[in-house]
């Protein structure tokens, strides 16, 4: 990956653009999108995977932009959506509709109306694809990521009722453990997503021959961020060998959907420990794999977090700081609401000044920093809440109010899942290219917030 955020003179800047300055204009809280990085690491999972192929559907839930969305969409890639609203960014960011893969629990009927047919779409009147496209033409979602009979039934019944045919995978829980933090571990029994497999061949015999929504693939996710493609080759095992079994059966398998989930590196513990690279998943499944796709298997794959992760950064302005008996904290204006992974899964983000003195430019994304004269410090947001930190008991050099503090790998999950608790309005997102920098979202506009409650309301 080139180093995209780098110190130019004790400055942090991102690409040609010196962060110091771009949030005097933009202010803060502020996240930041490298479109150098956001290529090369499409572009570098693209060319790890290539033997087999894959249509690779960006997992839009980490970062929704539809900027971002565009920029990858016109390198070729589909989009994973799980909701009505993603679908409308995989639209309004240009993704043909058969490059489009419908995943999610809970698909309601107005969802999958408009994923079986664009003039059930929510944002029709209003909005146009960059080409300037409406919905007519829009058509069916290339893939739905089926998760329960109820759910097939309910999709191929509405596909019937708009007389549209529609290609479905049915995902799996294999009962594999990926060995990630236990709210983003998906592939066990004890989870509530894909049906069992061992049930798996009942389903096909079942459903496998409908009209309407023809069931033909098959789709895996094992969990979000796993550190190794050991699981992956866990799981390989038994979901090629239902594929077998099922060709045997005269149900043969045209997809296999793969998910997302392989890790990246926040860079933590420095050299030791890192996650696998995606050239090291690569090298432990397409072997697997590479056979079939010459005999015309085809490979999906859901990747969110290691195409935006390193690409994001979120900028946070100190507004005190205040001693505490064995830590200062520093208070700065994001916090939980701007970025929740610390305060839900205890995540690790790198954080560090944008303005430091040349002793204290940072050679690594490391927690422990080989330097004299850090303080031990809480990194805290303004939220009256004990849970909302960026980081606890971190050595960070000293900071004074006004500064700004730099938050790295936050461009997967950051955004996407931020809130607007205790009325916060939601940051604004600058995308970075070269020397030019555009504000793809501007902040959210209090008032915005606060409108919808200011009218009359209606009796219901
Ligand atoms: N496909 C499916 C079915 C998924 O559920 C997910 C993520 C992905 C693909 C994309 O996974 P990725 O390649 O980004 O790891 N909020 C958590 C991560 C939750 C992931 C949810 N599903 C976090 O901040 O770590």
């Amino acid at each position: 990956m080139p180093d995209v955020f780098r110190y130019v003179n004790g400055s942090l800047h991102a690409e040609g653009i010196d962060l110091h300055a771009l949030a005097a204009r933009a202010g803060t809280p502020l996240y930041v999108y490298s479109a150098a990085a956001m290529r090369d690491a499409f572009d570098r999972f693209a060319a790890a995977f290539a033997d087999l192929r894959p249509l690779l559907c960006y997992a839009l839930k980490a970062s929704g932009n539809i900027h971002l969305c565009r920029l990858l969409a016109a390198r070729g890639a589909g989009m994973d959506v799980v909701s009505g609203g993603e679908l409308e960014r995989a639209w309004l960011s240009g993704t043909p509709m058969h490059r489009v893969v419908f995943a999610g629990v809970g698909k309601t009927e107005p969802e999958i109306r408009a994923a079986l047919d664009g003039h059930a779409s929510p944002l029709r009147a209003v909005a146009t694809d960059p080409s300037g496209n409406g919905p007519d033409g829009r058509g069916p979602v290339g893939l739905f990521n089926v998760e329960s009979e109820e759910e097939f039934l309910r999709i191929a019944r509405l596909a019937r009722e708009l007389g549209v045919v529609a290609e479905a995978c049915l995902r799996v829980n294999p009962d594999v453990d990926a060995k990630t933090h236990k709210f983003t571990t998906t592939g066990r029994s004890e989870n509530k997503f894909g049906v069992d497999i061992a049930r798996a061949r009942d389903f096909f015999e079942a459903h496998g021959r409908d009209s309407h929504l023809r069931l033909r693939g098959i789709h895996v996710h094992l969990g979000s961020p796993i550190a190794s493609p050991a699981p992956y080759v866990e799981a390989l095992g038994p979901v090629l060998a239902l594929i077998d079994d099922l060709a045997r059966r005269g149900l043969p398998i045209a997809t296999l959907n793969l998910g997302g989930g392989y890790g990246v590196d926040y860079g933590q513990h420095g050299d030791d420990d890192r996650p696998a690279s995606i050239e090291a998943f690569a090298a432990a499944i397409v072997p697997l794999l590479a056979g079939r796709v010459r005999a015309g298997l085809r490979i999906v794959m859901e990747p969110g977090r290691a195409i935006v992760a390193d690409a994001g950064l979120l900028l946070s302005r100190v507004q005190y700081v205040k001693p505490g008996r064995e830590r200062t904290f520093i208070i700065g204006d994001a916090g939980m609401h701007t970025l929740l992974r610390p305060a839900l899964y205890g995540a690790y983000h790198f954080i560090w000044p944008v303005r430091v003195a040349p002793a204290f430019a940072p050679a690594s994304r490391a927690e422990r920093q080989p330097m004299p004269g850090l303080v031990s410090s809480d990194v805290v947001g303004p939220i009256c809440e004990s849970s909302d930190f960026l980081a606890q008991r971190r050595d960070l050099p000293p900071v004074r109010s006004g500064d700004l503090l730099a938050v790295f790998g936050a461009g997967a999950y950051g955004m996407s899942m931020g809130s607007t608790y205790n009325d916060h309005p939601r940051p604004a997102e600058v995308l970075v290219d070269g020397d030019r920098a555009t504000l793809i979202r501007p902040r959210q506009d209090l008032r915005a917030l606060i409108e919808p409650e200011l009218t009359t309301p209606p009796p219901i």
